[in-house]
């Protein structure tokens, strides 16, 4: 494969944590079908929740200038997105949810503007991606706040989800190392996103 590119969107607060090792494995994948990636690590960066105010309804756009608009520049471009977030308080870790909330911009859109976030139609049909998330316990449920948020995420930015690998009972930093045939899935799921 060329000509393609991916966005890695690591969501974690913990560096090298479980949900980062699985990423980490999906883009060493990628990198051997020569996929181009880029990982962004949303802990690294310096932005704000939505306000709320209302200033992308007219527009499109955010009207908050920080660290996130260019996040939301690459996934524009991407072909793909690989987003790895845990599971926080029976949720998506905060990191994740401020960075979702602020694709209001897209849902204005959508919605208001009823344009199309994606204009090139092949490009948009093709935009696919996938979930993974870790959680320390194995409640019934732990992910399904986390899945629901994301399925709607990725349907504001036009990006086909084609699959959620949730790892449950994974608590300690690397323990999904440990998890047998974790990491063999998350690669052999990211050459299938790849077109293998
Ligand atoms: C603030 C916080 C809240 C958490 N809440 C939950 C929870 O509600 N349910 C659960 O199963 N695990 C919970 N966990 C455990 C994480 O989901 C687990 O440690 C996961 O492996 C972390 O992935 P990471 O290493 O990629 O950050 C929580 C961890 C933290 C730090």
């Amino acid at each position: 494969m060329i000509d393609q590119f991916c966005v890695a969107l690591a969501c974690s607060p913990r560096k090298n944590g479980n949900t980062e090792i699985l990423l980490k494995a999906a883009v060493e994948r990628l990198q051997s079908l020569n996929v181009e990636t880029e990982t962004i690590r949303l802990v690294d960066l310096s932005y704000y929740p939505c306000r709320a105010c209302e200033g992308c309804y007219s527009t499109g756009r955010c009207v908050i200038k920080d660290d996130a608009g260019p996040v939301f520049e690459k996934i524009l471009k991407a072909d793909m997105l690989i987003m790895a977030a845990p599971v926080f308080s029976m949720g998506i870790c905060a990191q994740a949810k401020m960075f979702i909330d602020r694709s209001q911009q897209f849902w204005a859109t959508r919605y208001l503007l009823k344009q199309p976030v994606i204009q090139d139609d092949d490009f948009r049909q093709n935009r696919r991606g996938i979930f993974i998330s870790c959680a320390g316990t194995r409640l019934p449920g732990v992910f399904e706040g986390s899945a629901s948020i994301v399925r709607y995420f990725f349907k504001m930015m036009d990006i086909k989800l084609t699959g959620t690998y949730c790892y449950p009972g994974i608590d300690k930093k690397g323990e999904i190392l440990a998890r047998a045939g974790a990491l063999e899935e998350i690669k052999d799921v990211s050459a299938r996103l790849a077109g293998e």
